[in-house]
């Protein structure tokens, strides 16, 4: 259901230089992401899962390459126009607004201000608390706090196509658990096609599919099991038998 096929991004090393070097970051991908799935994409910092995510949302022009999304082309389509075709991004780097409340925010993405719809919303959810509600979304939250305010706007949306860019960065150890079980729990409740960039294992394990991304090419698709050789290799922490004897919260960040 959403397609792509060679897709490419290119830019320059440095953007202020035009005569700089153009790197390839994301190099002649092609993939079928099928309706309901969730996707756990992994590899390497630096790999180009981040750029690979922003092409579908449309926050990086392709360079080459079509994306289909439902039979349609959207490889020229804005992000507002994606956004409201139901693809739905949650930042590696929340971005964080002097003046704006929660409220705001969540009332924006559910489309109404309506007190006891939001409330349903936050519940949902779950992994925030109601007094975050008239909490201004600005440098006084923790990383942690903003990114569980992120998700929620993002789960608001009912999109169809939920993207997640790291969603645990920050987030302390015992909520990692109750995450994983609400993205699970929107996947298979509303068919969300969900996208999980994570080097957490909770994340992976719980994944039908597991895209390990290197050099932004796709270097493996398919189950964790699979999976577990490749990544064990790579010099990412947490997967394999290096974690042996160490602590949950070391082998898995
Ligand atoms: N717009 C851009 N211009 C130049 N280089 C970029 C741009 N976006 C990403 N990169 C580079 O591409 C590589 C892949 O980045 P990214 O997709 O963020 O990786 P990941 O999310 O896997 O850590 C990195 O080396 C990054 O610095
Ligand atoms: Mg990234």
């Amino acid at each position: 259901m959403l397609e792509l096929e060679e897709v490419g991004f290119a830019a320059p090393e440095d953007p202020a230089d035009e005569g700089s070097r153009v790197l390839t970051i994301v190099d002649g991908v092609s993939y079928t992401f099928e309706k309901g799935k969730f996707y756990g994409i992994t590899g390497p910092n630096g790999g180009g899962k981040t750029s690979l995510a922003k092409l579908i949302m449309g926050i990086n022009p392709a360079t080459s390459g079509k994306i289909t999304f439902e039979g349609e082309d959207i490889t020229g389509l804005s992000i507002t126009e994606r956004a409201r075709k139901g693809i739905s991004y949650s930042f590696q780097n929340a971005a964080r607004f002097k003046g704006i409340t929660f409220r705001d925010l969540l009332s924006i993405a559910a489309g109404t201000d309506d007190e006891e719809k939001l409330t349903g919303i936050i519940a949902r959810v779950g992994v925030c608390s109601m007094d975050f509600l008239d909490k201004p979304v600005d440098a006084k939250l923790s990383g942690g706090e903003i990114k569980k305010i992120e998700l929620a706007t993002t789960i608001a949306r009912n999109p169809r196509i939920a993207i997640y860019d790291e969603p645990d960065t920050g987030i302390d150890l015992w909520t990692i658990g109750p995450m994983v079980d609400l993205l699970k729990r929107e996947q298979q409740e509303y068919d969300t096609t969900t996208l999980v960039v994570s080097h957490n294992r909770a994340f992976l394990e719980v994944a039908d599919v597991i895209l390990l991304i290197r050099g932004g090419k796709i270097a493996y698709s398919g189950d964790f099991e699979g999976a577990l050789p490749i990544l064990s290799d790579l010099s990412v922490c947490g997967y394999g038998d290096t974690c042996e004897g160490e602590s949950d919260a070391k082998c898995y960040r």
